[in-house]
């Protein structure tokens, strides 16, 4: 078969990442796909994972692009859908469109269905063109604007950011929020979104850094290199597939029954990270909704500070829901590939993806197979508690069965989590300290885990409904 992957004009001839790309090239029977997987060395040590709108935006706890790449080469045919129903900063999305597949993204956090959508949307050159020249003139003004920083100040969509940074920063980022104003003003939405992402990156360099950096600098060096990226975007994909980004809740998803030919995501982790937390000062800036995000966000860990098992029977909860409805939108024998790491919990180590396997069969997925892969310790975190990631669990099912059960039905929700909360308990009985990291609990600290354990399955009725939240 001839060669055509028009990603690998990305990448000289010899590189890593054009070799594996040769390598996963062609139209594979489902079988055939399946044992490619055991053939892949996951580590994919030495790729490069950051290039073209990949580089727009950090963002925690993302997979490498490598790991849906695979996927949508190995089980999907050119423009049929992919669905990453918590896409995070889009990484998923960005491979299927490479490849000239469909794709559709969902993510409560806004601002990661932004950075997705602004990852995802090609803008022509001569929109490029007007938007520079509005930058240039604010250049222009933007040293002289100080006298206005009271003004600014008072205007600034939440009063917090006023404490973190001086009055220059402040002003200078205020200028350039008024700049993109305009712009909306002036009907262009789609470069209003591409400055917003340049500038919410600018400041999250600012709260990374701390001070001494000059803003305007920043955020049109930010500017220059995104055009970069999605220019070079531009000449590789040469039919733009549809890309559909939602901002939205994965328990609820606004999907098609039966649609979707292939699912890649990983989802968070329970007690790992308040994603709302990361990018605080960046979603204040651009006006953003965090309040009702951090009310829905799956594994956040700043409630039941008592009993943090109840965070497990919460998490296990929202994520069977979200499962229910990847199974409703995913069409029949077609895969749901799911991307998670261990953490943990009162010392005691869980293993996301040996429940989402477990909770998977009760619904009409089949688990494959799981892969294990060691990560780049730099690169991937979440908490303190938590501490870096060093490896994670590519869990593959396959949609056997349409599921029945609504994932709003909290009585049959309840049921499989308590099986689930039941047989934990059993595991800890026979062994405590399953993840002690080198701290040293006593055993009456650890056998009073089993009694918090007893406790969180005792409320899981009220734990696992859809924003109890409120009360925690
Ligand atoms: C591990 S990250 C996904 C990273 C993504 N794979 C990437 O490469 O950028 C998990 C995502 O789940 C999202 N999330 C949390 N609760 C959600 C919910 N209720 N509905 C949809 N997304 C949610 C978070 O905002 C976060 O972006």
């Amino acid at each position: 078969m001839i060669y055509d992957t028009k990603q690998a004009t990305l990448f000289g001839e010899k590189t890593l990442e054009r070799k594996y790309l040769e390598s996963i090239n062609g139209e594979y029977s489902f079988y055939r796909g399946i044992e490619v997987l055991n053939k892949i060395v996951w580590d994919f040590k030495d790729f490069t994972t950051q290039y073209l709108t990949h580089t727009f935006h950090s963002y925690p706890a993302r997979f490498i692009p490598q790991i849906p790449l695979t996927f949508i080469k190995l089980f999907t045919k050119e423009e049929e859908t992919v669905l990453d129903p918590m896409c995070g900063c889009g990484t998923t999305l960005i491979e299927a469109l490479l490849n000239n597949r469909n794709s559709i993204g969902n993510d409560f956090n806004p601002l990661a269905s932004l950075i997705t959508k602004v990852k995802t949307t090609l803008i022509d050159e001569n929109e490029f063109r007007y938007f520079n020249k509005k930058l240039a003139v604010m250049k222009r003004y933007l040293d002289m604007d100080y006298r206005k920083v009271d003004e600014r100040i008072n205007n600034l969509p939440n009063r917090k950011v006023s404490k973190i940074f001086n009055r220059v920063v402040i002003s200078k980022l205020e200028g350039i929020r008024e700049t993109l104003l305009e712009i909306k003003e002036e009907g262009h939405n789609d470069l209003f979104d591409f400055g917003r992402v340049a500038l919410s990156s600018t400041i999250w360099s600012l709260v990374e850094n701390g001070g001494g950096i000059d803003v305007d600098d920043l955020f049109l060096k930010k500017v220059k290199s995104m055009q970069n990226g999605l220019k070079k975007m531009d000449k590789i994909i040469k039919n733009i597939p549809e890309v559909k980004v939602i901002c939205g809740d994965a328990r609820k998803l606004e999907v098609e029954t039966n649609s979707i030919d292939l699912i890649v995501t990983s989802p968070p982790y329970v007690n790992a990270l308040d994603y709302y937390r990361v990018h605080m000062y960046n979603m204040l800036w651009l006006g953003m909704d965090f309040d009702l995000f951090r009310k829905h966000e799956i594994g956040g860990h700043s409630h039941f500070i008592a009993n943090r098992f109840r965070l497990l029977s919460e998490y296990l909860g929202d994520m069977f829901r979200s499962m229910i409805e990847m199974n409703r939108v995913l069409k029949k024998d077609k895969l749901c590939v799911m991307v998670v790491g261990n953490s943990s919990l009162e010392y005691e180590l869980i293993e996301s993806h040996k429940f989402f396997g477990e909770m998977g069969k009760e619904i009409g997925f089949k688990p494959i197979k799981t892969i294990f892969r060691n990560i780049d310790k730099t690169k991937k975190y979440t908490s303190a508690d938590i501490g870096k990631i060093d490896d994670e669990y590519i869990l593959v099912m396959q949609k056997i069965d349409n599921t029945n059960v609504s994932a709003r039905d909290d009585n049959f929700i309840c049921e499989v989590v308590r099986g689930q909360m039941m047989k934990f308990r059993e595991q800890i009985k026979k062994v405590q300290g399953t993840s002690i990291r080198g701290r040293k609990p006593t055993k009456e600290r650890l056998l009073k885990n089993i009694d918090k354990i007893s406790e969180a399955i005792q409320t899981i009725p009220q734990d696992i409904k859809i924003c109890s939240c409120n009360n925690k």
